[in-house]
């Protein structure tokens, strides 16, 4: 399955991503577009030989279609991308493009929810336990059909910053396994099973004594 990634920023979950992703994989990253020429994961891709486009009005649809077509894309994932997509590119990849949110939608999400302020309204909130969401895009932010979630405590004296990195890790797990899920059905689908264990747990559990 030929991915589209797009991001905004360092490109944290792309890395996770390509790195899921080893040459006989059924998904292969073709493209990284961006909105932000200095975006740190245009750089990660270029070392790794993937195309990359910077989006220089990411609400003109002409620019990202031209991008995606050209590039023969089969799914486009929005991993830390901070735009809308324009409705036309949605249109006409519909049921094709997911995006990654660091929270347990549909709460916390919604235009200018992204970032440390997630975190810090989870917290305010009170709430036990936050996680990460993957889902279908439509046009609005963070509104399509929930694919997958995975969840985390929330901790005691728990900072945004350290809420973030816990549930990075979650989302660095859950993205790529929704992905592979895609290519192995043709198109996104919710996860059947829960997320694997982390492979140090499963390493622990699988050596335990009888
Ligand atoms: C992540 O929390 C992602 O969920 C959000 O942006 C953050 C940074 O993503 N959309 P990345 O490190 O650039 O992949």
């Amino acid at each position: 399955m030929r991915v589209a990634v797009c991001i905004s920023g360092r490109g944290s979950n792309l890395k996770a991503l390509l790195d899921a992703l080893d040459a006989g994989a059924p998904a292969q990253v073709v493209l990284v577009l961006s909105d932000r020429p200095d975006a740190g994961g245009l750089a990660l891709a270029a070392e790794r030989g993937i195309a990359t486009r910077v989006l220089a009005d990411s609400a003109d649809p002409t620019a990202w279609l031209a991008a995606l077509d050209g590039a023969s894309v089969q799914l486009v994932v929005l991993a830390g991308f901070l735009r809308l997509v324009p409705a036309p590119v949605v249109e006409r990849y519909r049921g094709r493009i997911i995006n990654v949110h660091p929270a347990l939608l549909p709460a916390f999400g919604g235009a200018g929810m992204y970032g440390s302020r997630v975190h810090r309204a989870v917290l305010a909130s009170g709430a036990r336990e936050s996680g990460a969401t993957v889902h279908l895009v439509d046009e609005a932010y963070d509104r399509g059909p929930i694919l997958a979630q995975a969840r985390v405590p929330v901790e005691p004296g728990d900072t945004p910053d350290r809420l973030a990195a816990r549930v990075l890790e979650a989302e660095h797990r859950l993205l790529p396994a929704v992905v592979l899920a895609a290519a192995e059905a043709g198109r996104p689908v919710p996860l059947s099973s829960p997320l694997p264990l982390e492979p140090t747990l499963v390493k622990e559990s699988a050596c335990r004594a009888p």
